[in-house]
């Protein structure tokens, strides 16, 4: 069962994606070396409180944390810790909103410090990745032209693509129909009606697109190790493209 939002549902689901953007803004501000992981999960927990919402993943399926911190090799779910956070590293940090009954979901990925080259290339390229997939995610296109168009990009310019993991439709739940994968086919998977709100989040690798499994059991990293980056927006689908909800301008222009 794939939801068609009214317009106040949407609105809702806006108020939800912009804390998520704010919040991952405010914790963007304090990436620095030395800075322990944990500390950021703290303040982005009180940020979200200071604002009368909810840490959306708190609990979450029994998950403990506020934030996902997916640092180098782990490409999501990687638990807030005593790690400190050092030059070169490459920080996912995924944050999740509940307010008003609806949720927010979005995901950056900062560098720490200076970055390499080929890092700085990769998180430039997952970030392209995903606006191709927004640029899909028309009325009336299918989950595998987002996919295709994740994929085809990320693959052309030598990464590879995480299976395991899908973007999700988004409401009273954080995650809802339809699955939306960041590979595909043109023309398969299930047709984008004007009004659903998804998740669209493509995890992109340097090197081999295999996973596994961290003992915690949510961590996961990739088999050899390599870095992965991963970006997240929530957007509805309307004719010809889909209306960004979250939005980057609080990190990137630093609001
Ligand atoms: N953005 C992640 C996702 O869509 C957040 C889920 S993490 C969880 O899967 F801990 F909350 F489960
Ligand atoms: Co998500």
């Amino acid at each position: 069962m794939i939801k068609v939002r009214t317009e106040e549902e949407i609105a809702l689901l806006r108020e939800n994606a912009i804390l998520v953007s704010k919040t991952l803004a405010e914790v963007g501000r304090h990436i620095a070396p030395g800075v322990k992981t944990k500390d950021l999960d703290a303040l982005a927990a009180e940020f979200i409180r200071d604002h009368g919402a909810e840490p959306g993943f708190l609990g979450y399926g029994g998950y403990p944390y506020s934030l996902c911190i997916s640092v180098n090799e782990y490409v999501v779910h990687g638990f807030p810790s005593d790690y400190e956070l050092q030059s070169g590293d490459v920080v996912s940090i995924d944050c999740g909103t509940v307010y008003k009954g609806y949720y927010g979901d979005s995901a950056y990925t900062f560098g720490c410090g200076e970055l390499s080259a080929a890092d700085q290339a990769l998180l430039d390229t997952t970030k392209a990745s995903l606006y191709k997939g927004i640029e899909a995610a028309a009325a009336g296109a299918r989950t595998g032209d987002i996919g295709y168009a994740v994929q085809s990009y990320c693959e052309e310019r030598g990464y590879n693509v995480v299976r395991e993991l899908v973007g999700h439709g988004i409401g009273r739940n954080m995650h809802e129909s339809p699955e939306v994968p960041n590979y595909g086919r043109r023309g398969h998977g299930v047709k984008l009606q004007a009004g659903t709100v998804i998740c669209i989040e493509p995890m992109i690798n340097q090197g081999v697109k295999e996973v596994y499994l961290a003992d915690d059991g949510w961590g996961v990293y990739t088999a050899d190790r390599k870095k992965s980056a991963h970006y997240e927006m929530t957007v509805v689908v309307r004719k010809g493209g889909a209306e960004r909800l979250t939005t980057y301008e609080f990190i990137e222009n630093n609001k």
